[in-house]
């Protein structure tokens, strides 16, 4: 395998209890897309921080492009594209200025700084807003001009980190958008996202990380297979019947029920015979739901049966 990204072990510990990394280890092959998916506080934008170089882990080792990330920094901070959580525009700058002066940064003349900055504006859709203060911009704009402002120096290494996280639907496409083009003309991408859609939809790979651990890897149809493509939640009055409800399907289900509360959720991967197939069996125990509901699996049931247990947010949820 040609190597982007390779992390080996890496280990971080912030005072003397916080670990935020316990032995991470995965690798990008060139020109494709890694999602690390994990929920708040797994250690996605820790990695994302030792990748990068601007930490250092307290053990394992990286290599971006080859180069190590603690021996190497310079080099390694020359050949990549960074667009953190946490947009890193400056407010009071327009648009267009933000982007020249990223250039100047990385030593453009002021020419080459210039035309790249209009050539992006054009890109990502920002030229009528090029001459407004970012300050102006709406959460969607702001995201891509920090794209933007990572892709200067055409890198041929990207980081993203949570890219998409609360930008609202139209904006969260042109930046999937963005990214598939990127890849399209040869850009090894590394994104983070608490989303399982966003992985599915961009990544070649995902690694899910969970307190600084990863606990599974695979593409995103190996992955999904583990719980199916689709969820069935079918909700009862109260825990009791749905905990009758899914002894009906253990066993004789292709994949495990999962009970929450009072709702019965049963993994599909064949379509809608299956759910026929599964109203059948209630109906032949007498049993009717009170509620169904067809969606999507989200992170959180791909954590649940990984770890047997919901992520912290959806704990603290209920
Ligand atoms: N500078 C720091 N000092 C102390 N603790 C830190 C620091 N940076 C991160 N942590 C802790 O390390 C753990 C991992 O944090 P990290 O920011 O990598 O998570 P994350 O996966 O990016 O989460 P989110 O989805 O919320 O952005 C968390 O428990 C966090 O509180
Ligand atoms: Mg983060």
């Amino acid at each position: 395998m040609n190597a982007a990204i390779e992390a080996e072990g890496l280990t971080k510990t912030f005072g003397s209890d916080v670990r935020a990394l316990n032995g991470v280890s995965f690798s990008v092959e060139k020109g494709t897309v890694l999602g690390l998916l994990g929920p708040n506080g797994a250690g996605k934008t820790t990695t994302v921080r030792v990748l990068t170089t601007t930490l250092v882990p307290d053990d394992g080792w990286a290599r971006v492009n080859g180069l190590d990330v603690v021996k190497d920094a310079n080099k390694v901070r020359a050949s990549i594209g960074l667009a953190g959580q946490y947009a890193a525009v400056d407010e009071n700058l327009t648009g267009r200025e933000n982007l020249r002066m990223v250039g100047q940064l990385f030593q453009l003349s002021r020419k080459d700084a210039n035309r790249v900055a209009d050539e992006l504006l054009e890109h990502f859709d920002l030229t009528e807003a090029a001459q407004r203060p970012a300050k102006t911009y709406s959460g969607g704009m702001r995201r891509r001009l920090d794209i933007a402002a990572a892709l200067v120096v055409r890198p041929p290494v990207l980081f993203l980190d949570e890219p998409t996280t609360g930008l609202d639907p139209n904006s969260r496409n042109s930046v999937w958008q963005i990214v598939e083009d990127l890849v399209a003309s040869g850009t090894t991408v590394l994104l983070t996202t608490q989303y399982l859609e966003e992985a599915d939809r961009l990544a070649d790979n995902i690694v899910v990380v969970d307190r600084g651990a990863v606990i599974a890897e695979g593409t995103p149809a190996e992955l999904k297979s583990t719980l199916g493509e689709t969820v069935l939640d079918l909700g009862f009055p109260d825990p009791a019947s749905a905990n009758s409800a899914s002894i009906l399907f253990v066993g004789s289900w292709p994949a495990p029920p999962v009970i929450d509360g009072s709702m019965l959720e049963l993994p599909i991967d064949s379509g809608p015979s299956q759910v026929m197939a599964a109203l059948r069996v209630l109906d032949d125990a007498g049993m009717a739901p009170s509620s169904m509901t067809l969606r999507e699996p989200s992170l959180d049931d791909v954590f649940l049966s990984l770890t047997g247990r919901r992520t912290e947010l959806e704990e603290a949820q209920s």
